[in-house]
């Protein structure tokens, strides 16, 4: 089992910027990259906020706060991460963007450094064939948003060995999170049951079964769920959900996973949730 103190983490959206965040807060050093640092510097100006947020609920100290932004650096470069003990890959979900970046990323890093991906539903196997190490290969996937959620998804590609494994499990409990390991399935787990969920949900707007505010709050009241489907799906983002979807219909070949038309078409128009203010819902 490596020794982690420095992580590495490409992709400053959503996903990346909450993963640095509780790298951070746990102690670690964090490398956050993205294509420019203005994008860098945008995603901390996020996480300084969430953290900000935190200190007025007293979930941490402002001195844990202070700590832990201390702790991130700004990388404008894949060659700035090469002193990385784990880098973590949290790009958007494109299966070729990732190899890509897995690829160029092995390049600079040390031999012994192990390489995640956040994917939510791409082939751990498949894109361990991009990297030069697909021993030290894993799959760490957060939920959204991180700081909150307490899961973490660790899936083993068919290469992934025994060491990498049992680093990944330590790293994800350093972080105060819980496991769940699952195969190297499209989707994994929490995606393989929640995204077609949303599907249906989003179905049930198409065929006019209820409108978005009847179909969140039947979700909501009627089954406790915290957000409603069509919430959750702006939050998620209705790219990745599209993507998720498209994993799944091609993966298991079963028209059950067809991703719903209206899904593709909300994508198409560029309406892809909160990150573009608009989506089920106007965020304008
Ligand atoms: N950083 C830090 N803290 C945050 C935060 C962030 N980004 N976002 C929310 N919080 C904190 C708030 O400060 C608040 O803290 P307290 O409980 O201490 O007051 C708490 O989370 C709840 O937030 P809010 O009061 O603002 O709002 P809420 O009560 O409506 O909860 C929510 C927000 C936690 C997001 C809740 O609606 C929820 O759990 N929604 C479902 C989320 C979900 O299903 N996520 C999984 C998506 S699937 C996925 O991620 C996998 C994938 O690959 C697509």
């Amino acid at each position: 089992m490596a020794k982690i103190k420095n992580v590495g983490v490409i992709g400053a959206g959503q996903m990346g910027i909450g993963i640095a965040h509780v790298c951070a807060l746990a102690g670690f050093n964090v490398k956050l990259n993205d294509v420019s640092l203005e994008r860098v510097n945008s995603g901390l100006a996020t996480i300084n906020g969430n953290m900000a947020r935190q200190v007025s609920k007293n979930a941490i100290s402002e001195d844990e706060r202070k700590g832990a932004l201390g702790r991130i650096t700004a990388a404008g470069m894949l060659e700035d991460l090469s002193d990385s003990d784990l880098v973590i890959e949290s790009a958007i979900e494109n299966e070729e963007l990732k190899r890509k970046l897995l690829s160029d990323v092995c390049r600079v890093l040390g031999p012994d450094a192990v390489v995640a991906t956040n994917s939510s539903s791409i082939s751990i196997t498949r894109l361990a064939s991009a990297t030069d190490r697909p021993e030290r290969f894993i799959g760490i996937h957060f939920m959204n948003p991180v700081p909150v959620m307490e899961l973490v998804e660790v899936i083993r590609g068919i290469a992934t060995d025994d060491a990498t494994f049992d680093t990944a499990k330590g790293f994800v409990s350093a972080l105060q999170k819980k496991i769940a390991v699952a195969e190297d399935f499209p989707a994994f787990i929490v995606n393989r049951i929640l995204l077609p969920m949303i599907n249906e949900a989003i179905y049930t707007l198409y065929e006019g079964v209820g409108n978005v505010e009847a179909i969140d709050t039947a979700m909501k009241l009627g089954a406790h769920h915290p957000m409603g489907p069509l919430e959750l799906a702006d939050f998620i983002g209705l790219d990745t959900c599209l993507s998720i979807m498209q994993v799944l219909h091609e993966g298991l070949a079963d028209s059950k996973y067809r991703p719903c038309p209206l899904l593709v078409k909300y994508v198409e128009a560029g309406w892809l949730g909160k990150k573009a203010q608009r989506g089920f819902y106007d965020y304008r």
